[in-house]
């Protein structure tokens, strides 16, 4: 069986305004339905952006990964709810996600950040956890579902061994992807678009394979492609 999920694949807007962000979504035009909008973005104007997105009927994901004093965390959450957006981004601690969970309507999806894949052992070591990261990967991954959290932002290498933790409601949606051949930058962990897929990612997120291809309309029917050879 093959599938055709164009909303598997979300394309980071990671640009420095809004201006080249709406040049980016006008080039992909029908091939993307999905966006992500991070710090950078959002800090230049981009949640108007992410309004126009959606009164044009796209999805759209915030990544904001809030963390703060639960109040402020609940009350931030309930504001991108108003806004009608698809995917908010959390940090696993379980103050901060039970707080989010208070302020989220049902449209609002929550997605927790479990530990930042720039972070190895010895940096968690640094910053005074007694364990490693795949161990606290795992114990965040429980809590978040404990707290009712939506899904989980993932590495992934992560996918199989949490899949099988969380079991198969729970969305699981990695970065670090690179269609085969492809710069890698500065991911260092990978998967290709299938592999992901077919390691039961519910959505990858893909910035600059996309976005600064010569042709980046092609280099996202190309992952679709790739995308839709994946048995389900
Ligand atoms: O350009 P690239 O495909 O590497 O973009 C990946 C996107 O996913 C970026 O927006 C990046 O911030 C985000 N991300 C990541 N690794 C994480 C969490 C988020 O690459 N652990």
């Amino acid at each position: 069986m093959t599938r055709n999920r164009r909303d598997c694949l979300i394309v980071a807007l990671d640009v420095e305004s809004v201006a080249a962000a709406q040049t980016l979504v006008d080039r992909l035009g029908e091939t993307v339905c999905f966006y992500k909008i991070g710090m950078e973005l959002a800090y230049a104007g981009g949640l108007g952006l992410a309004r126009d997105l959606k009164d044009a009927g796209k999805r759209v994901f915030i990544d904001l990964k809030l963390h703060d004093i639960g109040a402020t965390v609940e009350r931030a959450t309930r504001q991108i709810d108003k806004m009608g957006m698809d995917f908010l981004t959390v940090h696993a601690f379980p103050q901060t996600m039970i707080a989010a969970r208070a302020g989220a309507g049902d449209g609002l999806k929550l997605l927790a950040v479990t530990v930042m894949t720039s972070w190895d052992d010895a940096d968690l070591a640094e910053a005074g956890y007694g364990c490693g990261v795949a161990e606290l990967v795992a114990r965040r991954a429980g809590q978040a579902k404990a707290a009712g959290i939506d899904g989980l932002i993932l590495s992934p290498q992560e996918l199989g061994s949490i899949r099988k933790l969380v079991g198969p409601d729970m969305l699981l949606v990695t970065p670090g992807v690179r269609p085969a051949g492809a710069d890698i930058g500065d991911q260092k962990r990978i998967m290709t678009p299938a592999q992901a897929i077919a390691a039961s990612a519910d959505h990858i997120v893909v910035g600059r394979p996309i976005t600064r291809a010569a042709d980046p309309r092609a280099a996202a029917e190309a992952i679709l492609a790739e995308i839709a050879t994946v048995d389900q």
